[in-house]
């Protein structure tokens, strides 16, 4: 599959080896060293090439209940557009009802995440989309199920022999996560107000906002979340009150990696409430909080938990412009 994305371990050990004292300037070129802007589309891995058919076929796929056991479930359902690509609810509700035991992140800006899911099991979104389709709790559709129900639809034969030319039977799993991949990449949000900052507008962030954003990088929070998403992709030992998610070790079996997470993104953290990988916190404040104390051992005053909330808020881009497909 897709080389992961390069971690960026460079700018982890800068501020680790500079410390909080040399970062005091307030010269925005500084901050690049840590932060980029967000690029409009994601990295296009070399085998699923970007294209005006696959990004279509793969939006009809994304709000298609009918490729769900129920068929009223789609991606959508979960990763709703109006609620910032999210659900707004501390863990997931599936098929049937079910309640899963994990808070659905966005898919904005997921082309940028070095993995997928919160404990990181899949490198990329080709191997991301076929799992949500086939997982009991979620869709709970057998593939071979899906393909069949989607060659029942002609408008299906047309966009699929159009996103995969010279194939004789395009109708095909690997294609259906080649496609839906495609569209998640387009689902990006620049041009926040951080971003117009990083670009050299000084005007784009309030003062408090920019205030926030020199505390964020004083505390060591970009340790952890650095780069065009804010996240190191990385994996980290953090330990939610009451929660028994093991994390990344039901992965790797590794002892290290008990109860670690993913580095979420922090693009449009302000809009995806809840927060942490079981939902369990609903507010930013409580969320950075939190932060401080477990992952710096520092405790915020109300002042500066106040600016890093507002940098956080500075955060939030651009949401795709989209048109809802029609479906056959
Ligand atoms: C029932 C709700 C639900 C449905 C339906 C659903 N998802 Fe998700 N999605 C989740 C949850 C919960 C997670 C996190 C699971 C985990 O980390 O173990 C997730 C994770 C993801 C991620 C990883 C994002 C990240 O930050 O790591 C992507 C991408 C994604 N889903 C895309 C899709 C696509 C594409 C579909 C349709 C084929 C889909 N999802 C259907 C709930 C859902
Ligand atoms: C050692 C790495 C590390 C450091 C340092 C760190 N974070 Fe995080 N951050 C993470 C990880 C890992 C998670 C996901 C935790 C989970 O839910 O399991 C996370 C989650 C978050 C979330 C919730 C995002 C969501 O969508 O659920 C916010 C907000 C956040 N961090 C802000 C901050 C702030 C502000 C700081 C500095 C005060 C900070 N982080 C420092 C690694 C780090």
């Amino acid at each position: 599959m897709t080389p992961r994305l390069m971690m960026r371990t460079s700018a982890t050990a800068m501020v680790l080896a500079m410390g909080a004292s040399a970062l005091q300037a307030s010269d925005v070129a500084e901050y690049l060293d840590f932060f980029e802007p967000l690029p409009a589309i994601a990295p296009i891995p070399a085998n699923n090439s970007l294209t005006p058919e696959k990004i279509e076929l793969g939006k009809m796929l994304f709000f298609e209940p009918r490729i769900s056991g129920s068929g009223v479930i789609s991606c959508a359902t979960c990763h709703n557009p109006a609620l910032g690509w999210s659900d707004r609810i501390p863990t997931a509700v599936g098929h049937d009802g079910q309640v899963g035991n994990r808070n659905t992140p966005t898919v904005l800006n997921s082309g940028f995440l070095g993995s997928q899911f919160w404990d990181g099991r899949e490198p990329d979104l080709e191997g991301q989309a076929l799992g949500p389709i086939e997982a009991e709790i979620e869709m709970n559709m057998d593939l071979e199920a899906a393909i069949r129900r989607l060659k029942e639809f002609d408008i299906y034969h047309e966009h699929f022999a159009a996103a995969f030319p010279g194939e004789e039977d395009p109708i095909r799993a690997e294609n259906i996560a080649f496609a839906i991949a495609s569209f998640e990449r387009t689902l990006n949000t620049p041009n926040s107000p951080f971003d117009r900052y990083l670009r050299g507008d000084e005007g784009a962030m309030t003062g408090q906002q920019v205030e926030g954003m020199k505390l964020f990088v004083d505390a060591g929070c970009v340790a952890c979340h650095n780069g065009p998403a804010l996240t190191d992709s990385n994996f980290h030992r953090f330990e939610l009150p009451g929660s028994t998610d093991e994390g990344r070790f039901i992965v790797t079996g590794d002892e290290m990696d008990r109860f670690a997470f993913r580095t979420p993104t922090l693009r449009n953290v302000a809009v995806t409430y809840p927060y942490f990988n079981n939902g369990s916190v609903e507010n930013l404040q409580d969320a950075v909080q939190l932060m401080g104390q477990q992952m710096l051992g520092q405790d915020f005053t109300t002042d500066e938990l106040d600016s890093l909330v507002a940098f956080m808020h500075a955060l939030t881009g651009e949401m795709p412009a989209l048109e809802i497909p029609a479906l056959p």
